[in-house]
């Protein structure tokens, strides 16, 4: 067999796991308004606004263990990193689309405690609600730049629990893309399951507390990455990442990464420094990004964006040549 035959024969496993994920999942009750709103988002930015467009992923996704699920195997992720790069992305003049895991941490929200949320709030003596003073300042500039970037268009939020909503939700928003042959980024920094129980496969009800031994069949999620880059958006410049716990093999990982599912850059980071350093990883260079100290935006996401946008830029520029 030669190496284009061996090549077409990956591909096609691949294509049948899609399919087999995609014909097993359950439809998306809202699907259809889902993608209205994505069809206005994409035309209002990059026709009226010629802004650049983003799909910043965060959050893990979940894998149920049953349909009416009690149960399910979930990925570590705040969202943090998520959360923080689309503020920088907005900053940048970015359009957002926010794919977030349900309940995670949201953009502008670092500020204002979320245990106990209340802690922000007094009653006056006439029963009105007010903000504490310690929080006023915090809480005005999450409202007003929260705000700006909805009010504005540019930031649009779709959540998700399940690895079923997510990736077709991921799926609708490269397809939306493409339409209209759109380069935008896709910046990949959810934690997707890489295991999971077929719908058809899965109990009906709350699996019952018993038997000493649970088997549960867990199948492989298929790495969409690859189908990303040769079908639903083959012209977006994709930007994955790669979170190891042991330092000394996370760059030889991210390079597997960037080569077998032809990423543009991938972004690595081990997980005790990662809101400290994190390597971009892309064919021609390993740039590391760190956070500063000395800047008042000192999130290691400032330089990282910063770097993201310039490589997209030049990525736009030479697809235009
Ligand atoms: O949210 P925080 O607490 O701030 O943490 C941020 C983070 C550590 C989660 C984030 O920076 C990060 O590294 N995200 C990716 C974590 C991960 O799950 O890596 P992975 O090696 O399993 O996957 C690598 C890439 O493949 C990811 O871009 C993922 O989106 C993609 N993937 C994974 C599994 C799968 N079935 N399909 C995929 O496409």
């Amino acid at each position: 067999m030669d190496a284009s035959n061996k090549s077409d024969d990956v591909g096609k496993t691949l294509e049948t796991q899609a399919k087999a994920f995609f014909d097993s999942a359950p439809s998306l009750h809202n699907s259809h308004e889902i993608t209205q709103k994505l069809i206005q988002f994409i035309q209002h930015n990059s026709s009226s606004l010629a802004r650049r467009i983003v799909c910043v992923t965060s959050g893990g996704t979940t894998a149920p263990l049953e349909q009416l699920c009690v149960r399910y195997v979930d990925n570590f992720s705040s969202g943090h990193r998520g959360a923080i790069s689309t503020e920088y992305f907005l900053k940048a003049g970015y359009a957002v689309i926010f794919l977030h895991r349900r309940g995670s941490y949201q953009p502008f929200c670092r500020s204002i405690p979320d245990d106990p949320l209340l802690e922000c709030f007094e009653l006056t003596n006439d029963l009105n609600i007010q903000v504490r003073k310690a929080y006023s300042e915090a809480v005005k500039r999450a409202i007003l730049d929260h705000h700006t970037a909805v009010a504005g268009g540019h930031l649009l939020k779709l959540p998700f629990s399940t690895i079923f909503e997510y990736l077709q939700m991921l799926q609708m928003i490269a397809i939306s893309m493409r339409c209209i042959g759109l380069r935008g980024m896709f910046y990949l920094a959810a934690a997707v399951s890489d295991y999971y129980v077929p719908w058809k496969n899965m109990v009906e009800h709350k699996i019952q507390s018993g038997p000493p031994l649970l088997d549960v069949k867990l199948f492989q999620v298929p790495k969409m990455l690859s189908v990303i880059r040769k079908d639903w958006a083959p012209q977006a410049f994709c930007v994955s990442f790669k979170l190891e716990t042991d330092s000394s093999i996370l760059v030889n990982k991210a390079n597997a990464a960037l080569e077998k599912y032809k990423m543009h850059a991938v972004v690595a980071n081990e997980l005790a420094t990662r809101k400290e350093q994190v390597v971009v990883v892309t064919s021609a260079e390993k740039i590391t990004g760190m956070r500063d100290n000395s800047e008042s935006a000192n999130d290691v996401e400032n330089p990282l964006i910063k770097l993201l946008s310039k490589r997209h830029i030049t990525y736009i520029e030479d697809s235009g040549r």
